[in-house]
């Protein structure tokens, strides 16, 4: 049985997926289970991938981490997701950019949750 919201992860081709929609069956991928993808939620060591939040003028930022995150083609970070209310917004980003995203919700309950392409996934408290 899935969780909403939960990533998983093919080991095989690298799809990653997200549950929108729970179900009582297995996600399969390349004809094997998908791995669950677990939230990390504290920072081991020097790299730093926990998300901080920021208020704005007009909303949130969200920066990775405490120490920004490398944006380097082989390891950055692929997106961004805020959770306040019901709602989910999300941000992709790029090799070369920041490691931070801005969201025009005001909300002071937001969690944020971030994808590292090699450390996988972190999420605030
Ligand atoms: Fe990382």
């Amino acid at each position: 049985m899935t969780v909403l919201n939960q990533v998983y992860k093919c080991k095989i081709c690298g799809h990653i997926v997200e549950v929108l929609h729970t179900g009582d069956g297995t996600l399969v991928c390349c004809g094997q289970p998908m791995e669950l993808m677990p939230e990390k939620f504290t920072d081991v060591g020097m790299e730093k991938h926990v998300p901080v939040i920021e208020k704005t003028a007009t909303g949130i930022k969200v920066k990775i981490g405490s120490i920004p995150h490398p944006m380097e083609d082989k390891h950055y970070i692929e997106w961004i997701q805020i959770f306040t209310d019901g709602k989910v917004c999300r941000k992709y980003l790029k090799p070369g950019g920041k490691p931070e995203a801005e969201f025009n919700d005001k909300a002071d309950n937001a969690i944020a949750r971030e994808l590292c392409n090699v450390h996988g996934l972190w999420k605030t408290q």
